[in-house]
């Protein structure tokens, strides 16, 4: 069970799920540990509102926490002596849970002040980088812990914000962008918590290598020339190189690091690996990048949304991994309009363009999986927040006699409005 504490009742023993508060506010480069007795006196003094602990994990808190006020809480307000507060009801008052100050920020607020913290972070990352340093591994734990814990809470609220970065934030905000979409889906993979971490890790380091290349190329408008598209080329086995230095890094980083511009038809560089020589998380690294590149304001071009770039990625072929693609799309909850899919509830539904709510799909559902029969067209979104159906597989129209003239949403609707089919099909 988590228990709210303030930082100066914590103890040894006791397991820390997360600091109330910004992270750059405590000590700490994790937020989740066993509380060492060297961290009492740190966690005592530190500046933040309260301290979560998970007694499941460590030693539960000394006594029932009442709602004093703290010398250190951040938000003061003026009391009001009991007797000369106005109560026009008259009836008694309701008291309600106390809610600690930090929690009171809405998930929005929290994600825009993650956002501003991550660019502070990957601009020194950057910078360490740039100047031959090592990265400092610590402060990139934090982050990743910061962004699982964020994805947690509202995944598409903090990816929302990422993908409105301005476009000289691009080169320090596309990494983070990339850290919470590899976390988001290693997540709906059903990853353990620390193949998560490893995931985020990647992210937000596979383009570590880019600090190797001159501003002026990264962000030229134009297309490059040969010389600048051989610099740009080298990122990935920078970046490596430069991580192999580092201590702690991941081995999945590593890897991501290397092969995240590789693609699965081996035309990829800088290996030319292909298919099952690429992990997993190669494959994840490679879809979660392009991703976010289409999906962004670059020099070059105009953000496009997500179901226009799914779309793209999903006509591709042989750039990505078509599976992991799919686990990505339902992740997101975003697909490709005029995709044939197949629901949990047995029906078969053409993915219509849902512009306005690009994170709920909206389908017309129009056959009954089981005997290929015709059922009225029924328009769906389908809202991962109350599970009400899912889109389990993509459908061939081949598979229910079907071409993929009979599956635009004006041909199925002509076609219902036939009484003799009507009448045919119950
Ligand atoms: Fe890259
Ligand atoms: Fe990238």
């Amino acid at each position: 069970m988590l228990h709210s504490i303030p930082p100066s009742d914590v103890r040894a023993g006791m397991y820390v799920a997360k600091f109330g508060g910004s992270w750059l506010d405590h000590p700490f480069w994790f937020s989740r540990f066993v509380v060492k007795p060297a961290d009492v006196a740190r966690i005592n003094q530190a500046k933040i509102p309260a301290v979560v602990i998970d007694d499941e994990k460590g030693i539960g808190p000394d006594r029932p926490q009442p709602p004093k006020p703290k010398a250190a809480e951040p938000v003061r307000i003026a009391v009001v002596p009991k007797a000369s507060r106005p109560n026009p009801t008259g009836q008694p008052k309701r008291r309600g849970p106390v809610i600690e100050p930090w929690r009171r920020k809405s998930d929005r607020e929290r994600a825009q002040a993650l956002v501003a913290e991550s660019l502070v972070t990957m601009r020194r990352a950057c910078s360490d980088v740039r100047l031959g340093r090592a990265v400092r591994m610590p402060q990139i734990t934090g982050l990743v812990d910061e962004v699982i814990d964020m994805v947690e809470r509202t995944p598409r609220t903090l990816l929302d914000i990422l993908r409105l970065k301005k476009k000289d934030e691009y080169t320090y905000l596309h990494s983070v962008a990339v850290c919470t979409l590899m976390v988001n889906v290693a997540r709906h993979l059903g990853r353990s918590e620390a193949e998560v971490r490893d995931y985020g890790m990647a992210g937000l380091l596979h383009d570590i290598g880019k600090m190797g290349v001159e501003d002026t190329i990264l962000n030229k408008p134009g297309s490059l020339n040969d010389d600048e598209m051989e610099r740009v080329r080298h990122h990935p086995e920078f970046g490596h190189a430069m991580l192999l230095k580092t201590a702690n890094v991941p081995e999945m980083a590593l890897d991501v690091c290397l092969h995240h511009h590789e693609r699965v038809d081996g035309k990829g560089y800088p290996h030319k690996l292909a298919g099952d020589e690429l992990t997993e998380a190669a494959r994840l690294g490679a879809i979660c990048d392009v991703y976010d590149a289409l999906t962004s304001n670059r020099a070059y071009k105009s953000a496009w949304s997500p179901a226009e770039a799914v779309s793209a990625m999903w006509r591709w072929h042989g750039q990505f991994d078509q599976e992991l693609l799919f686990a990505f799309m339902q992740a997101m909850g975003v697909f490709p309009p005029g995709l044939l899919v197949e629901l949990r509830s047995g029906r078969l539904g053409i993915v219509l363009d849902n512009a306005k709510r690009n994170s709920r799909p909206l389908l017309l559902n129009f056959l009954s999986v089981e005997g290929a029969s015709r059922i009225e067209p029924e328009e769906i979104v389908i809202d991962d927040e109350f599970a009400s159906d899912a889109i389990v597989r993509i459908a061939a129209p081949e598979e229910f006699g079907l071409t993929m003239q009979d599956c635009r949403p004006d041909a199925i609707r002509e076609v219902w409005s036939d009484p003799v089919l009507q009448a045919a099909e119950g």
